[in-house]
């Protein structure tokens, strides 16, 4: 049962995944999102590169950089290009405001300076990532420096109570650092520790946003406020675009 549920999970994601990619243009400068859903859109990236396709790609995390080798996509960099035209990325959870958690795959920050100097950015999901509020289902990635990362996370565990207009119920923050194959921390592309905030909910996202990033030691956190234009949806009746 589950091998089916997953397969039909796959089958949305490439809907939205590849139908992103008709925003593509020639001679664009795109910015290269990181995920499962995302990975639709770079396979059919490369089909289209492979056809005569001009573009060029700014990865944001290094498994990105590798997939877009295997495609053959040109890639350039910041100092080549600094204005991104468009950015296709995936996320984990998408509210009624294109407001997003990000950063499942650990590619959070450069995710992030990448959409905010992009001219465009569309969101690629399935529906099942589309939520009423953000933090119910999902832990909030925050990448955070090594150095004193335990102090940075007895700060972070602090928010679950102090957040306004939340009452006591709603709230509580539990802090875990990301780890991989038994005991060893995940460490992102920029040499950091993850640490995943489970919240009951997050109601005030904007503010949230910025008094996490006031944390010193907080590199950069998952909230993207603001700067997903486009939303495409992979759903059984089909793709829905959620817009501005
Ligand atoms: C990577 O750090 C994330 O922000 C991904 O974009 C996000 O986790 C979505 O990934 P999937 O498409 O694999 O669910």
């Amino acid at each position: 049962m589950y091998f089916g549920e997953d397969l039909e999970r796959e089958e949305l994601k490439k809907l939205a995944g590849e139908k992103a990619v008709e925003y593509v243009e020639d001679g664009m400068i795109l910015g290269l999102g990181t995920g499962s859903t995302v990975e639709y859109s770079l396979r059919k990236l490369g089909m289209l590169v492979k056809d005569g396709l001009k573009i060029k790609g700014i990865p944001t995390s290094m498994h990105t950089r590798r997939i877009a080798k295997e495609e053959n996509i040109p890639l350039t960099t910041f100092e080549e290009n600094p204005e991104i035209d468009l950015t296709i990325d995936g996320a984990d959870e998408v509210d009624s405001d294109l407001n997003l958690v990000k950063g499942g795959g650990g590619a959070l920050t450069r995710e992030k300076i990448i959409a905010y100097h992009s001219k465009k950015v569309i969101i690629v999901v399935d529906d099942s990532k589309v939520v009423k509020a953000l933090g119910i289902d999902f832990a909030l990635p925050v990448e955070v420096v090594k150095f004193g990362w335990a102090s940075t996370k007895k700060a972070l565990e602090q928010f679950g109570w102090q957040p306004a207009k939340q009452t006591l119920e709603e709230i509580g923050c539990t802090v875990e650092l990301r780890k991989v194959m038994g005991d060893e921390p995940f460490i992102t592309d920029n040499g950091n520790y993850i640490l995943d905030c489970e919240f009951q909910r997050i109601d005030n996202p904007e503010e949230l946003e910025k008094e996490i990033n006031n944390v010193p030691g907080v590199v950069e956190n998952g909230l993207f406020i603001g700067l997903a234009n486009e939303v495409i949806v992979g759903g059984k009746q089909g793709i829905l675009t959620l817009d501005r």
